[in-house]
């Protein structure tokens, strides 16, 4: 049985493997056929913090995919009444046949994990979120071939999709910019990539965008921060990409942004809404990567 807790969780060979299948499937869907191989399977989401696509994305395709799927909240469910994790765990995983959490600290989906009888995904915690790299890179791959080799350049904080993104460009061999405020920093130890040759790091996020394939940023304040919010919006003012960022990094640059985004804080919104925006196709992927995830996990390799 295998866990999506991280991005460095699956190898480069697996990961060519399944962003071939979630090419395959995206078809399938886009084509109206019928694929159902997890007739009979039930999904459990758990959500102790807010979202859109990542409910969407797993609960759709979860029945496109024949399955079923349960939601539970810490508002709604015993995980908010201090019941242990782990019990939480021994029981929803008797039941189920996978399980997808969004929570705080990373540590609390590994307890969930090591209790669990099924394999667990990570919908996000305060340190990664591998389904939206996994949708990012299925994303890059789509406009422009193979991400060996490129650059990324990462505008922001150093918060949980930075973490995934370093771990990504070490599992998949390209390069990260990063450049992020003083005091935001990407803590190498969290992340937990040892190749510093994968991540280059810049005090100007323009020197992080100069010659860049791919240029992605996310919200100043995450969950779970909020009550910082005041310090970053001071700490990132100089930190928002712009038409100028763009404009140093390769003439095809494609840009990037998890969602949900602020218009004219990280992100001005000619960049968010122009030509080298693919932010509403890397939305919809979550839900057809997430759905090869799925597969992959509980079915193993097909064919
Ligand atoms: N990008 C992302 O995970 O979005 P949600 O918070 O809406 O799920
Ligand atoms: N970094 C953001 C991503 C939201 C999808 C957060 O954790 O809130």
């Amino acid at each position: 049985m295998r866990h999506y807790l991280q991005f460095k969780d699956l190898s480069a060979e697996e990961y060519d493997y399944l962003l071939g299948r979630a090419t395959l499937i995206k078809k399938r869907f886009k084509n109206y056929e019928k694929y159902t191989p997890l007739f009979d399977r039930t999904l459990a989401m758990i959500f102790e913090k807010a979202s859109t696509r990542t409910r969407v994305s797993f609960e759709a395709g979860m029945y496109q995919m024949g399955g079923s799927v349960v939601n539970l909240t810490s508002g709604d469910s015993q995980l908010g009444r201090a019941e242990p994790i782990e019990d939480s765990a021994r029981v929803i995983s008797r039941m189920v046949d996978v399980v997808m959490i969004r929570t705080f600290e990373h540590t609390k989906i590994e307890a969930f994990a090591a209790h669990s009888r099924v394999p667990v995904i990570n919908g996000l915690t305060n340190e990664y979120h591998p389904c939206q790299i996994l949708a990012d890179v299925f994303t890059y791959i789509e406009h422009r071939g193979s991400i060996r080799g490129k650059v990324v350049a990462w505008v922001g904080d150093g918060n949980n999709m930075a973490n995934t993104w370093l771990q990504a460009a070490d599992v998949l061999g390209f390069t990260l910019h990063v450049s992020t405020p003083s005091g935001y920093e990407i803590d190498a130890k969290v992340a937990g990539v040892s190749n510093q040759a994968c991540v280059k790091v810049f005090d100007n996020p323009m020197d992080a965008c100069r010659g860049a394939h791919l240029v992605t940023t996310d919200v100043w304040t995450s969950m779970g921060y909020e009550a910082e919010n005041e310090a970053r919006q001071k700490a990132f003012a100089d930190w928002r990409v712009d038409r100028d960022m763009l404009a140093v990094a390769q003439p095809d640059v494609l840009f990037m942004h998890c969602l949900p985004a602020h218009r004219g804080e990280e992100v001005d919104a000619d960049v968010i809404d122009g030509p080298h925006s693919v932010v509403w196709d890397e939305a919809e992927n979550r839900m057809h990567v997430q759905k090869a995830l799925m597969e992959y996990l509980l079915l193993g390799r097909i064919g």
